[in-house]
């Protein structure tokens, strides 16, 4: 068998979840897709399955995207197997119905034409068993929701064609995914059997009265499940076992092995088992040290709990609710205008943090504006507008001008500290002067120059401050009065040097 045809159209059998999940995910990477469903009325939901996953796929990635495939529906299964270029099957988890179907779909499917399964748990011996031309099949499990999660996993039965398995890797990598391929067909495949182990472990617990549901998540979403998303568990039980990884792991925690801390069974911890632990880390490791990758799982720990922290969900709600109560203290602890009567206020300090950088390994344009950004929320702060503040009143100030002049560069690692002059204040609008220093030498790496407008952000109208926050500016405007208009303070861009 050659299973070398170019993919044009996706041939879906069955168009639930999964169904729908591989419509948007193949229609996105210029792929098109022939629909089939036992019921007339799945073309109205698949084709709303792939709108509604259209907003997400669409942020995924900035890069140019072919045009869109092209998406038809028949409940004529035929029509579909005759049409399509590669078929994936998705109908449901009852291996009876999948050996009929798949049989029936393999008579009127070329023979070059792969057929995948997205089966959770069946294995693909069974479900090759009536096919005509077998080798050409294969199971392909995805993830839910298909269109997002890269992870497919690529089984072959003992009739399957090393070919197929390369094909089949070769088209889902085209659409964007991660092929595993799975060497040996079991039940569950490599994933389900991990996720079943969790969830067994999970109803016996709730069963037994020990957690709650809620509780037996929060386990998994402000610990483990940060680090697995990009380290699993074996690689990091490598570095739980301190400089000497695997083996010293399994030497400390070899013992619990024997404890009731599971309900599922440890094999006999022999050598061999802990030769294979051992070697398999450490080609996971591919030479680099423990420190080396303690680095770099801090490092996307970091910005993982970054991003969650725009959705406030889970480990971000903890650090969001961190943060509002550091900027609170202190704030209390800065009374407004008087600690830094005089001079320009020190409203913020910062490292450079490695995704900062652009190519150059400097600070990228945008990092400057944020700084400075945050500069004026901590002023904020400090003169009482905070989050209660805002949602209480509906009134907040909005950068309406800005004018960035960089005067130096800012670099991995390097420690900046901001000062903010007030060089007018109304009670509309305010007037500010930013000055980015590195704080290792005081240089001045940039000025921010802008004016802020307070605005009713229901009317969408500029609208007066509230007297007490007014107050407090007028405060510190008065104590810094005595200051010097800074250099290129109303510096056009490109005006000469005086
Ligand atoms: N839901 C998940 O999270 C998930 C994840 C990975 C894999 N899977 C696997 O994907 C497969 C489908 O699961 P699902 O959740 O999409 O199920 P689903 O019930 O949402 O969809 C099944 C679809 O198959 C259709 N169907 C039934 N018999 C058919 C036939 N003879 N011909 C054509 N269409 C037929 C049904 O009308 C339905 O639209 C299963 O094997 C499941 O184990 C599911």
């Amino acid at each position: 068998m050659t299973v070398v045809r170019k993919i044009k159209t996706l041939g879906l059998l069955g168009t639930g979840v999964i169904g729908g999940g591989w419509a948007a995910r193949a229609l996105h990477f210029g792929i098109d897709v022939i629909a089939a469903d036992v019921k007339p009325e799945m073309e109205a939901w698949i084709r709303g399955a792939v709108a509604n996953a259209e907003p997400a796929l669409a942020r995924l990635t900035c890069a140019p995207l072919p045009s869109k495939g092209v998406l038809s529906f028949t409940t004529d299964m035929r029509i579909m197997a005759e049409r399509a270029d590669f078929i994936q099957e998705n109908i449901p988890e009852q291996l009876p119905l999948k050996q009929r179907m798949l049989a029936q779909v393999s008579r009127h499917a070329a023979p070059n034409v792969i057929i995948a399964s997205s089966t959770s748990g069946l294995t693909p011996t069974d479900l090759q068993r009536d096919m005509a031309s077998p080798e050409r099949f294969c199971v392909a499990h995805p993830f839910n929701p298909v269109y997002l999660l890269p992870l497919v996993e690529l089984v072959g039965g003992d009739r399957t064609a090393p070919a197929t398995i390369e094909a089949a890797c070769r088209f889902f990598t085209y659409i964007g995914m991660h092929a595993l391929h799975v060497r040996r067909e079991v039940p569950g495949h490599l994933t389900d059997r991990l996720q079943e182990a969790i969830w067994r472990e999970i109803l016996h617990m709730v069963n037994e009265g020990v957690a709650t549901t809620g509780e037996l998540d929060d386990s998994i979403i402000y610990g483990p499940g940060l680090r697995w998303a990009a380290m699993g568990t074996n690689l990091i039980y490598h570095l739980a076992g301190g400089e000497s990884g695997m083996r010293h792991m399994l030497a400390q925690f070899g013992p619990a092995l024997k404890w009731p801390w599971t309900k599922l069974e440890a094999p006999e911890l022999t050598d061999s088992l802990i030769d294979r632990m051992v070697e398999g880390t450490q080609a996971q490791a591919a030479g680099r040290s423990i420190r080396e990758l303690e680095r770099l799982r801090d490092d996307y720990l970091v910005a993982i709990q970054q991003v969650l922290r725009q959705f406030d969900i889970g480990a971000g709600s903890t650090l969001r609710a961190l943060e509002a109560r550091l900027y609170k203290d202190a704030a209390a602890g800065e009374p407004a205008g008087s600690a830094d009567a005089g001079r320009p206020l020190r409203l913020l300090t910062a490292t450079v943090r490695p995704e900062w950088v652009d190519y150059n390994r400097h600070m990228t344009d945008f990092r400057y504006g944020q700084l400075f950004g945050d500069a004026m929320d901590a002023l904020y702060r400090q003169v009482g507008i905070d989050e209660a503040h805002r949602s209480g009143t509906g009134r907040m100030y909005y950068t309406v001008e800005s004018h960035l002049i960089h005067l130096g560069e800012a670099k991995v690692g390097d420690s900046l500290y901001v000062t903010t002059q007030i060089l007018a204040v109304d009670p509309k609008r305010l007037h500010v002067f930013h000055r980015l220093h590195r704080g290792a030498d005081d240089a001045l790496i940039a000025t921010g120059e802008q004016m802020h407008l307070h605005v009713d952000t229901g009317a969408a109208r500029a609208a007066t401050v509230d007297p007490a926050v007014q107050a407090k500016l007028d405060s510190i405007h008065r104590a810094q009065s005595g200051l010097p208009l800074p250099v290129g303070a109303g510096r056009h861009i490109g005006q000469a040097k005086a």
